[in-house]
């Protein structure tokens, strides 16, 4: 069991198996500054041609500073997002009217500039200064919650608080090492601590990871809570015939059951004589209503009130394809939803 602390373990890690030949592991802070900025919602092998056709056409901060928006966003065509493009070039101006043309290199300086954030801005200052800054992006904040066993919502303003806690303990002693362990940190969560497969066999800080030792690598982090689905509700119509059989309507093709035979519908049991009338062009004389069920879709969640009902008196609307009269097992034996086959099967 090697539970040395955390850093030297990543930093060995990163030595055999992290990525070493990306083109912006440079320590020029307008590299690894714009590499940031395509890398924040872009993935490496697509980003890689754009940085390096940007850097022919602006090779330096003051040649982005100075060209125009349209030449910038014609270097970013393809790749999205293009408030990034803008805000680059809008941060260029201000390394040049602001710091005088020279990348400043604290974090918090670093966060002025138009689209860098907390993160962006230290992995910035850790690749080209050797800042002792931590990062947390999003595969840091799953390497670190697993591994500590943080439970709660990453992006909730305490868990955050606590990972970025977390991570600011754990850097490197040594300043020279900061811009591999940074490196190695995006680079576990990109090939190791996956989402979906986590490849513990493959990770160097496995053996006190809280996740792993409890089986919960894929609980953690905490999943985005769901946001409540909206409830909705309605009536089911039960009209049965002097024959003891059952109406059903034919749903239009498309939508929540579409082309399935269902119970004619209405909003509520005090419409529901005048709307048979109207829509069904039936008298029908209501029984006891059934108890309510729920019946849950990915988007809603919906309580049936099942309306038992007797047919008095009916017109022609009945004879339309759409509408019919089912016995039980006619019914049964038929495309029904769920909620109408457990109703007909109680
Ligand atoms: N994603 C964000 N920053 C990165 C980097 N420096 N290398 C690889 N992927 C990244």
């Amino acid at each position: 069991m090697s539970t040395t602390r955390f850093a030297p373990r990543l930093l060995a890690w990163h030595t055999g198996y992290g990525r070493h030949d990306l083109p912006w592991q440079v320590n020029d802070p307008y590299r690894v500054w714009l590499s940031e900025i395509m890398l924040q919602q872009t993935q490496v092998t697509t980003v890689i041609p754009y940085y390096q056709r940007f850097l022919v056409r602006f090779p330096t901060v003051a040649n982005l500073a100075a060209a125009t928006q349209d030449d910038v966003l014609a270097h970013w065509s393809g790749l999205g997002y293009y408030s990034r493009a803008r805000n680059l070039h809008a941060a260029a101006q201000m390394v040049m009217s602001r710091f005088g043309g020279v990348f400043p290199q604290d974090p918090l300086t670093i966060t002025e500039l138009p689209g860098v954030g907390p993160s962006t801005a230290a992995a910035i200052a850790a690749f080209s200064f050797n800042v002792r800054s931590p990062i947390l992006d999003g595969n840091v904040k799953r390497v670190l919650a697993r591994w500590a066993g943080i439970s709660g919502f990453p992006g909730e303003k305490a868990i955050e608080r606590q990972l970025w806690q977390l991570a600011g303990s754990l850097l490197p002693d040594n300043p020279a090492d900061m811009p591999a362990y940074t490196q190695a940190q995006m680079d576990l969560g990109a090939t190791v601590c996956t989402p979906r497969k986590p490849a513990c066999l493959a990770c160097p800080v496995s053996d006190d990871c809280v996740a792993r030792l409890t089986g919960r690598q894929l609980e953690l982090p905490t999943a985005k809570p769901k946001k409540k689905i909206p409830e909705r509700h309605t009536v089911m119509l039960l009209i049965h015939d002097a024959q003891g059989r059952l109406l059903l309507e034919r749903r239009p093709p498309n939508g929540i059951w579409g082309g399935l035979w269902c119970l004619p519908e209405t909003p509520s049991t005090l419409d529901a004589v005048a709307d048979s009338q109207q829509r069904l062009d039936m008298t029908i004389a209501l029984e006891p209503a059934g108890a309510d069920f729920v019946h849950v879709f990915t988007h809603f969640r919906l309580t049936i009130t099942p309306q038992p009902a007797v047919l008095l008196a009916q017109g022609n609307a009945v004879h339309d394809d759409d509408r019919r009269w089912f016995s039980r097992e006619q019914a049964l034996a038929a495309g029904i939803p769920t909620p109408l086959r457990k109703l007909l099967s109680a």
